[in-house]
């Protein structure tokens, strides 16, 4: 019977954290904006932070519907000390990018090994990060053109209210 191997089932693990440690990054950044009274960009966030916990879930249950082992890891909180509104949307991008490059890693190697179910239940990550990447960058190109003017960035935290 095909298996996952240990690499594979201890990067997936490691993947499981950098899922969680994404959702306290966006909690920090739904914290910031809550402080500076943009309640919409706070929910943007929070959103975020949620969905980063349902990515977690996801490979969580995918190891556990093949019988592998799961770790329990330390979550790291945020380093982060933001100097400005843009400054979140900057990190915001760089960091989907760099969970991108995870997920290419965790692929390189399923496929590698040519573990076939693995790289196919991989394959709605690569979709997801590039719609978030996509987000992130919209939300940052957004914000370089109208953040400065106070009546649009109204209207941008009204509509991110509504996510
Ligand atoms: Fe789960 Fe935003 O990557």
């Amino acid at each position: 019977m095909a298996t996952i191997s240990k690499e594979l089932v201890k990067m997936l693990n490691e993947q499981i954290n950098a899922e969680l440690e994404s959702a306290y990054l966006y909690l920090g950044m739904a914290n910031y904006y809550a402080m500076k009274g943009l309640m919409g960009f706070k929910n943007n966030f929070d959103k975020q932070a949620k969905e980063e916990m349902e990515h977690a879930e996801k490979i969580r249950q995918y190891l556990v519907d093949n019988s592998k082992e799961l770790f329990i890891k330390d979550i790291h909180a945020p380093k982060e000390v933001y100097t400005s509104l843009k400054d979140p949307l900057v990190k915001q991008l760089e960091h989907e990018e760099y969970v991108t490059s995870l997920i290419y890693k965790l692929m390189e190697e399923a496929t590698n090994e040519k573990d076939y179910r693995t790289m196919n239940f991989l394959n709605w990550f690569i979709d997801e990060q590039a719609e978030e990447e996509n987000s992130a960058r919209a939300l940052l190109e957004e914000f370089e053109v109208f953040g400065e003017d106070l009546t649009m960035l109204y209207k941008i935290d009204k509509k991110l209210g509504e996510r």
